[in-house]
């Protein structure tokens, strides 16, 4: 059996339990801290520990010339004021002067009324840049680890394109590199026309890069490829309430997304009539009012538009609103197809080759003079997005290293070092040459094998397939085999 001891027990009244528990937390403190220091109401220094003196050296004072001073005056950067002050404790904070960086804690002293009388001054650890280094090299790696982050959220921000990436250096390529530069200084809205292919993306893109806008949003919307019922609440956006379902919680518009940046109305041709009303309001009034809403709200966005389509022949037609061509048409840029401009071809397969290498891993495959020359006597209906087609599919055929005109065999409807002189479509010398066929039959054949050139023209765009043959969309599903 214990014998019971006689132990020292805790009292048994409140008030000596708070005053024993002061009464420890002080001598802890004191003993553990590295130096202490009270104040009085007059921010004076009544009191400092004798781990505190050891500061004093380096604060520049003996000790004589530190106790009764203003605590303000002999220790630099002190807070110690302003918890006398406030009457708020700082319960930890690092504290730098030229005795070192500490890690300190400051409390205010009450009296028995609770009226603010003075403050303690603790410090806790002294060179916490070494006491506390674990905590301090996960503080710095996860520092390191947010400015990577925010460099590549800038980088995917950046631009794509920037006028430099428009390949080229004749005249015509010159002239539009001249014209998208003089644009992009404007805040005017842009007209991009051109053949399918021929770099209207890469200019809007170039363009935005090259404007004040730079390091706003650059919202794409192609107007072909979103059904016609969508279109308007994804230009104007949807409120909250105007529908049951997914859209329930209201939806941002384009127009707002691109709020201080670009908005790119790519396939502007295709714009239904209904809207091009709307958009008309839009550009004037730089103003939306989003789908079941009754509120409009204020944008500020520069609208590049773009078509392979011929506008103005539209106009005429009664197919797209003269006052919204007038209206887009402010500055128009024409970009040239590419057999307008062919003494770029050899830089731009230069360049497509480089950016080929890059994205397939192999390496980069030069060109020899007699590809060049066949590539050169090519139409190119799908311009330089199927000038990159070709050279993709040539270059994955063979592991040789540079490219000659036997390569383009399978790509290119000529290429085969067939000794056809005439200059022919492929479609009609096919036709020219075969066996004499029932006419429906022929007829089928014809059209199956033009839409195939269609579509590897534009590397499989269907849209820009129909418009290189003179159809809809919706007529060239019809005619896709099975
Ligand atoms: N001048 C150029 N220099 C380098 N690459 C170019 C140039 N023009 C176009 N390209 C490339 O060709 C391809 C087609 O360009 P883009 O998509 O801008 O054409 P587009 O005029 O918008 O065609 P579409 O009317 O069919 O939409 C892209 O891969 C683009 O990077
Ligand atoms: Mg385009």
């Amino acid at each position: 059996m214990d014998t019971p001891l006689a132990r020292p027990t805790l009292p048994a009244d409140a008030d000596g339990l708070l005053k024993l528990a002061a009464q420890s937390m002080f001598d802890t403190l004191a003993s553990t801290a590295m130096g202490m220091m009270v104040v009085d109401r007059q921010h004076r220094v009544v009191w400092i520990s004798e781990g505190y003196k050891r500061f004093l050296p380096a604060l520049g004072h003996a000790e004589d010339d530190f106790v009764g001073r203003r605590v303000e005056e002999v220790v630099p950067n002190t807070l110690m004021a302003e918890v006398i002050e406030s009457g708020r404790p700082i319960l930890v904070d690092l504290l730098t002067n030229q005795a070192g960086t500490f890690l300190v804690s400051r409390l205010p002293l009450r009296d028995a009324t609770g009226e603010v009388i003075g403050a303690m001054g603790m410090v806790l650890l002294d060179h916490p840049e070494t006491t506390m280094q674990p905590l301090i090299t996960k503080f710095s790696r996860l520092q390191r680890e947010l400015e990577e982050t925010r460099r590549q959220l800038a980088a995917q921000r950046r631009p794509k394109y920037t006028i430099a990436s428009f390949i080229g250096a004749s005249a015509a390529a010159l002239e539009v590199k001249r014209q998208a530069r003089r644009v992009a200084q404007t805040g005017s809205t842009v007209l991009l026309l051109g053949e399918t292919g021929t770099g209207k993306e890469l200019l809007a893109h170039a363009i935005h890069a090259a404007s004040a806008r730079a390091a706003r949003p650059f919202v794409g919307v192609n107007i072909a490829a979103v059904p016609e019922t969508l279109l308007e609440a994804e230009f104007f956006g949807v409120a909250p309430g105007a529908y049951t379902g997914a859209d329930r919680k209201g939806r941002d518009g384009k127009f707002k997304l691109a709020d201080g940046g670009t908005l790119f109305l790519d396939e502007i041709g295709d714009m239904p009539l209904a809207l091009q009303a709307k958009l008309l309001r839009v550009l004037q009034e730089q103003e939306v009012e989003p789908l079941g809403s009754n509120r409009v709200e204020r944008v500020d966005v520069r609208v590049v538009a773009a078509t392979s389509r011929d506008l103005p022949a539209m106009v005429a037609a009664g197919e797209f609103r003269a006052d919204l061509y007038y209206r887009l048409s402010v500055l128009p840029i024409r970009v040239p197809a590419l057999r307008e401009r062919l003494s770029d071809l050899e830089s731009l397969v230069d360049a497509l080759a480089d950016d080929i290498a890059a994205r397939s891993g192999l390496p980069h495959k030069g060109i020899g003079p007699d590809a060049l020359d066949l590539l050169a006597r090519q139409p190119w209906p799908g311009n330089i997005r199927e000038l990159r087609n070709a050279l993709e599919q040539a270059s994955l055929m063979t592991d040789d290293l540079v490219l000659g005109a036997r390569h383009f065999a399978g790509v290119l409807t000529d290429a085969p070092a067939a000794e056809t002189p005439d200059a022919a479509p492929p479609a009609l010398r096919a036709m020219a040459v075969g066996p004499i066929k029932p006419l429906p039959q022929a007829i089928a054949e014809l059209e199956q094998r033009s839409i195939r050139e269609a579509l590897a023209a534009t590397g499989g765009n269907k849209l820009a397939a129909s418009r290189l043959l003179g159809i809809s969309r919706a007529t060239l599903y019809e005619k896709l085999p099975g």
